[in-house]
């Protein structure tokens, strides 16, 4: 985990950034002493070893990436400044970085024009979006699928918005036919189509429901939080591949730098295709804005002080690894999908294990074949915990036993919904590693099923 050369780079960085404010006068800050410091840093550190192990490539479970050193680095380089881009007066260069770095992931899309900014992460970034969608059309329902993040609901809730669910086929993606028999009356006002699913990285059907959009007139929200980046990769299913090729025709995306962006927590983004629902966020401040006719990012985001550490981070990581196909930020989305399809066929090709259907990203999803539904779920529990105690960290889903209805045989179908394991192969490193991963599993398999 230590890299002893990334302090280096960070000193010499630091040094350059005070080069940068040499004119002052020079003062001391009134810090306590050095000694302390390290006290205390040497506890913290103690505290923070009481983690898993997101780093390694033995960490595959939940959706969690580690940072790029560019992006650590430039965080921890800001922090020495701690800009807040919620002004200009509070933020300039990292609020030009923000909206060049904005702007980078709008073009990813195919957005020559936009509107966006960074945030705190997806929700808040969703929280945005479903509430300018709310202010465009009000009173009408907003919709999601039954596997979308559930942030929408909760977000409707609090936005006193009406919300519906829309039942999923058997891949786990929004059911055109369902939504069709939904958006028929006309009471609704935006539909939320996930491009990766937060459980098993399901691609809703975006060009069906754009083509419903066309008659009904809603509005559709991309929530591509987590699976945003994909439309980068080139190893996509055609399937996948056909919907986010029409990603740049929604009205509005959402999309997680630090999620598969290689950044640090706190840096979610939302971007709008019509730069006109601006005037929606209108408001005077008697005190932040007049240091510059420029445009304050705070002008136009809902959330007032904000890490300009973060916008850094992002453009840095940007400059170093530009969002293009066939370049090396694609290369690793392609890794982890690669990951995960090699994790798939494995598991599909051993009879002790059950599989759902393949993985459209880079998330598996599977359990282990058992006479019935709750004894899969029971010793999917079991292998979870054997794994951890061999280092190999997945998670625990719970997930309609629809999703696998096509390989469960002759199991018996006592419950709704199966406990499966669940394995989010997101880093690149995870491609050499899914042999040692296998191994590990098997053995825990054994020590769980004597097999
Ligand atoms: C599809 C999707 N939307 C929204 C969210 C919420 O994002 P955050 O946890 O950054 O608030 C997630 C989180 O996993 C997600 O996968």
């Amino acid at each position: 985990m230590l890299d002893k050369e990334s302090l280096n780079i960070l000193r010499e960085a630091l040094e350059k950034l005070d080069a940068g404010f040499a004119a002052l006068p020079e003062f001391h800050s009134r810090i306590p002493g050095a000694e302390h410091i390290a006290q205390t840093l040497a506890a913290t550190a103690e505290r923070l070893q009481d983690n898993y192990p997101y780093f390694h490539p033995l960490y595959a479970g939940q959706m969690l990436k580690p940072p790029h050193p560019v992006a650590r680095l430039a965080y921890a380089l800001a922090q020495w400044i701690n800009p807040n881009n919620h002004a200009l007066d509070g933020g300039r260069a990292t609020s030009a970085m923000e909206k060049e770095a904005v702007a980078a992931i709008a073009e990813m899309f195919g957005w020559r024009e936009h509107l966006g900014h960074l945030c705190g992460g997806g929700t808040m970034a969703n929280l945005e979006a479903l509430w300018v969608a709310g202010q465009l059309a009000p009173g009408k329902k907003i919709l999601a699928s039954d596997q979308a993040h559930y942030t929408h609901g909760r977000i409707s809730g609090v936005l006193q918005f009406p919300f519906a669910s829309v039942p999923c086929d058997s891949l786990g993606r929004m059911d055109l036919a369902k939504l069709s028999e939904l958006v028929a009356p006309g009471h609704v006002g935006t539909v939320v189509a996930t491009m990766g699913t937060t459980a098993t990285g399901s691609v809703d059907p975006l060009a069906g429901i754009l083509e419903l959009r066309e008659k009904h007139g809603f509005r559709v929200h991309a929530d591509a939080a987590y699976g945003g980046y994909f439309g980068l990769a080139g190893n996509l299913a055609e399937e996948a591949r056909r919907e986010f090729d029409r990603l740049h025709l929604a009205d509005s995306i959402v999309i997680d730098p630090h999620k598969h962006g290689l950044q640090p927590y706190g840096c979610g983004c939302v971007v709008f295709r019509d730069l006109g629902v601006g005037r929606l966020y209108k408001h005077d401040s008697p005190y932040t804005y007049f240091s510059s006719s420029d445009l304050h990012l705070g002008e136009i985001s809902l959330e007032c002080s904000r890490p300009g550490a973060a916008a850094a981070a992002l453009w840095a990581t940007q400059k170093l690894l530009p969002l293009e196909k066939g370049g090396e930020f694609a290369r690793g989305l392609e890794d982890g999908r690669k990951a995960a399809l090699d994790l798939h066929q494995r598991l599909e090709k051993d009879a002790r294990f059950l599989t759902a259907f393949p993985p459209e990203l880079d998330i598996v999803v599977f359990a282990p074949r058992a006479e019935s539904v709750s004894e899969a779920s029971n010793r999917s529990r079991k292998i979870f915990e054997a794994a951890a105690r061999r280092n190999l960290h997945l998670a625990v889903a719970e997930l309609p036993v629809a999703f696998f209805d096509a390989n469960l045989g002759g199991m018996r179908r006592d419950r709704k919904s199966l406990t499966c394991l669940r394995s989010v192969l997101m880093k690149p490193e995870h491609k050499e590693w899914v042999g040692r991963i296998w191994e590990i599993l098997s053995e825990a398999t054994v020590e769980c099923l004597g097999r």
